[in-house]
């Protein structure tokens, strides 16, 4: 049985340090140390053995199987160290090749212009507000003052969703004037950016979409130097110190009086040239001191209250704060125009 032993321990030795794999290895530990292995049928015959036999051959076999287990878990180690080398050799990642590149994207000239035009507001205290470009007319000129026979009315300048003529693409910001009015706290500041739509042909400065931003305050004693003094401010915060604006007399329906603001051509300084149309100024925005009609109309009472409006073109604001000649590039997104930004 000695000898018996001393074969397997040598055989399986043997056979354990040449296993090539983890199953090849396994294999080899059934075949030893199974419940039908080699190392276990000896151990079956000790009951055959004389009482002063038994335990040093008891030792022994222990000894075997302890010897045994001890290289298979070896073995088993090294297959495994063995494993991830490989691994690693072909898994190799060299990080100092260049990577693919990825093309990023970036904000619109005409949507960093109005964030602009945002934190220029809010940090003058006003909120920003978001309205329907699906409209009532009756917010869109009713509840402005404009009456049935007002010219932006027609069917030929908008664009109605019934024959009543009640629901339409809004043509301006204004009507979120009278939201804010019917839903706001008294004393108001508020912006309002969006989109509008006109039946108008595309040209250099036309375009049947565009954007405006509404402006409007409602408090005591609010007068026109506030109006001129917040929207100069607001020129020069845009455009750079020292833009120069003027503000011409107009009409509008909703206000009284009504002015439009001008700022001087970025291209000609004011000589008149091709973007200018030749009149050395840009035109930016309508205001005016809200008609007492609307503040009536939208519960406000005229003899306590006074504000001032406007509605800004975002399209023309982003051109002449970019430098930008043609209306056209805003709406085309040519990436080779939006990259310059
Ligand atoms: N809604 C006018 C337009 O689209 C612009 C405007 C003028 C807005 C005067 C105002 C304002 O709030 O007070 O031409």
């Amino acid at each position: 049985m000695k000898e018996q032993l001393a074969q397997i321990r040598t055989q399986a030795l043997a056979a354990f340090s040449s296993a090539g794999s983890p199953a090849a290895l396994e294999e080899l530990r059934v075949k030893y140390l199974g419940k039908k292995g080699e190392l276990t049928a000896v151990l079956k015959q000790m009951g055959r053995l004389s009482a002063q036999e038994r335990p040093a051959m008891g030792q022994l076999a222990n000894e075997v199987r302890a010897a045994l287990e001890d290289a298979i878990r070896a073995t088993s180690e090294k297959l495994a160290q063995a494993a991830l080398q490989q691994r690693l050799k072909e898994e190799t990642l060299d990080v100092t090749i260049p990577g693919t590149p990825v093309r990023q994207g970036h904000r619109h000239p005409m949507y960093i212009a109005l964030d602009e035009i945002k934190d220029i507001f809010v940090g003058m205290g006003f909120t920003v507000l978001d309205g329907p470009e699906v409209e009532l007319a009756s917010y869109n000129f009713d509840k402005l003052n404009a009456d049935e026979g007002h010219p932006s009315r027609d069917w030929s300048d908008t664009f109605y969703f019934d024959s009543d003529s009640r629901v339409m693409l809004r043509s301006q910001t204004s009507p979120m004037q009278v939201r804010a009015m019917e839903t706001l706290p008294l004393p108001i500041r508020i912006i309002a950016p969006g989109r509008v739509y006109r039946k108008d042909e595309v040209d250099a400065t036309h375009s049947p979409m565009f954007h405006q931003v509404e402006g409007m305050v409602i408090d005591k004693n609010v007068t026109m130097a506030d109006l001129k003094g917040t929207l100069n401010l607001l020129a020069e915060q845009l455009f750079g110190k020292g833009t120069v604006t003027r503000f011409r007399p107009h009409h509008f329906p909703f206000t009284e009086p009504s002015c439009e603001m001008d700022v001087q051509c970025h291209k000609c300084g004011g000589q008149g040239c091709p973007t200018c149309k030749g009149e050395g100024w840009i035109e930016l925005l309508g205001a005016g001191m809200i008609h007492p009609n609307v503040l009536r109309m939208s519960g406000i009472d005229p003899e306590v209250w006074s504000g001032w409006a406007f509605g800004m073109g975002l399209e023309r604001t982003a051109m002449r704060r970019f430098k930008i000649a043609d209306l056209r590039l805003i709406f085309e997104n040519d990436v080779r125009f939006l990259e310059q930004f």
